[in-house]
């Protein structure tokens, strides 16, 4: 899918849909704020959210005590949809339009989430520049939290197809400079009741 594309189907699941009508909608974040609790990832750290969308993470985030959260989206109309419901909170947020294969992140993060959003880079190049982005833009020691449609997932996610994951298959994307520390199976209810199994990781960045 070239670009112009790509973003007019983004746009338009952010201008058509309800926010709770997407495949991958989560009344409660419950997997990233578990997983966030049990790595031991204290308020204090600075956390991106990489192709957020309309994710209600961020205001999960924010109720906890967070004070450095950027959230990242290709397309604008997606964080618009949470800038919205946050109402004077969005304030508080770094918000930033971008498409991740192709950003230079400005700066370090202590935490990288990511939630279906690598599992549509189904181009080598594509997954060599996000890993480009994710090395420059992770503090070291720093602590990546990825969840993709699993083996056994869905071969597409918003209509587009998907490049799907177990946890060895994610280290060799991600590569030596990250080490898995803990991977785990979710399977997700859509908001119709149908299920999708999703691999999460968890890899600290170590050199
Ligand atoms: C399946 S949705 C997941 C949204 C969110 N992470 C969540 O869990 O609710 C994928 C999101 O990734 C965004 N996206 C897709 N490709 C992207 C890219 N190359 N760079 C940044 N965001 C992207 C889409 O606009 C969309 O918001």
């Amino acid at each position: 899918m070239v670009d112009a594309a790509r973003d007019k189907h983004w746009i338009s699941v952010y201008e058509d849909k309800a926010p709770d009508a997407v495949s991958w909608y989560q009344a409660e974040p419950e997997p990233s704020l578990m997983a966030l609790k049990r790595l031991e990832r204290a308020s204090s750290s600075s956390i991106i959210d990489v192709g957020g969308g309309a994710s209600n993470l961020v205001d999960a985030l924010l109720e906890q005590g967070w004070d450095d959260i950027t959230v990242l989206d290709i397309v604008a109309p997606a964080l618009e949809v949470a800038k919205l419901r946050l109402g004077a909170k969005a304030a508080k947020v770094h918000w930033q339009v971008a498409d991740i294969t192709n950003w230079q992140p400005p700066r370090k993060y202590d935490v990288w989430h990511d939630r279906a959003v690598f599992h549509f880079l189904t181009e080598a190049e594509q997954r060599e520049a996000y890993r480009e982005a994710l090395y420059i833009g992770l503090s070291k020691g720093g602590l990546v939290i990825m969840a993709t449609f699993a083996l056994d997932g869905p071969q597409k996610c918003s209509g587009l197809p998907v490049q799907r994951y177990d946890a060895d298959g994610l280290a060799r994307e991600l590569g030596p400079q990250f080490r898995l520390i803990e991977s785990w199976r979710e399977k997700h209810v859509t908001p119709w009741g149908s299920g999708q199994e999703f691999n999460w990781c968890a890899f600290r960045l170590i050199s």
